[in-house]
């Protein structure tokens, strides 16, 4: 059965274009269900509705607080019964309680630098003006700490010969790219469990 999705973006949406591509060709085992956007200009937007995919846009300014925002996040995740949810360039870091523990291991997010080094904005330009040789890519699971979940997939790119952040950062979003889709299809094969904070990867059926 493939997974049922949701995808969080703000902005370009290229890695929801990834994954939508690749369950397309038949390599993700996923349902894209929903596009939820707080960005009613995100470029996504346009990506959801030439492949039909329903739109829901959550209106920051409606809301008193960031966490009544993430709680209304959380009824349309039920809505759409929604089985991994997946953050691909979500600008808003999550704050509900509500909606972090219902989704607590079914909310993913993709970091473009090797957790945890370079947390938070701009971290292929911070990866870059460090000087490091070697970045990447992290894809964790999200918790009540900034790109601070337990890792389940992380690969590394070698940004030596990158003269910019912007090329560090093209660099690296074609291994991001690959390495989502592939992460969104082994949930649908098994189940990550944690042993403290190392993710293990189960096949099912489960032996409990
Ligand atoms: C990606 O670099 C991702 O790693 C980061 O935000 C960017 C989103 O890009 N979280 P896109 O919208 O998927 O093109």
């Amino acid at each position: 059965m493939a997974i049922k999705i949701a995808i969080l973006a703000s902005g370009r949406g290229s890695n929801f274009l990834a994954i939508l591509n690749e369950i397309n060709a038949g390599r993700c085992n996923a349902e894209i269900k929903v596009l939820i956007t707080n960005n009613p200009e995100a470029p996504a937007i346009e990506i959801a509705k030439k492949n039909s995919i329903p739109v829901e846009f959550i209106d920051r300014t409606k809301f008193k607080k960031r966490e009544e925002m993430d709680d209304y996040i959380k009824l349309l995740l039920d809505k759409y019964k929604t089985e991994l949810v997946v953050l691909a360039g979500y600008m808003l870091i999550l704050k509900g309680k509500s909606l972090l523990e219902a989704y607590r291991n079914r909310i993913i997010n993709i970091h473009p630098a090797l957790l945890p080094a370079f947390k938070g904005e701009d971290a292929q330009k911070q990866a870059f003006d460090a000087g490091v040789k070697i970045s990447g890519v992290t894809i964790h699971f999200v918790d009540e700490t900034l790109d601070g979940g337990p890792i389940i997939y992380q690969e590394a790119v070698d940004i030596s010969d990158c003269n910019s952040a912007e090329e560090t950062a093209a660099k690296i979003l074609k291994v991001e790219h690959k390495a989502y889709a592939k992460v969104v299809d082994s949930f649908s094969k098994g189940a990550y469990v944690l042993k403290g904070r190392r993710t293990q990867f189960i096949n099912f059926p489960i032996k409990k």
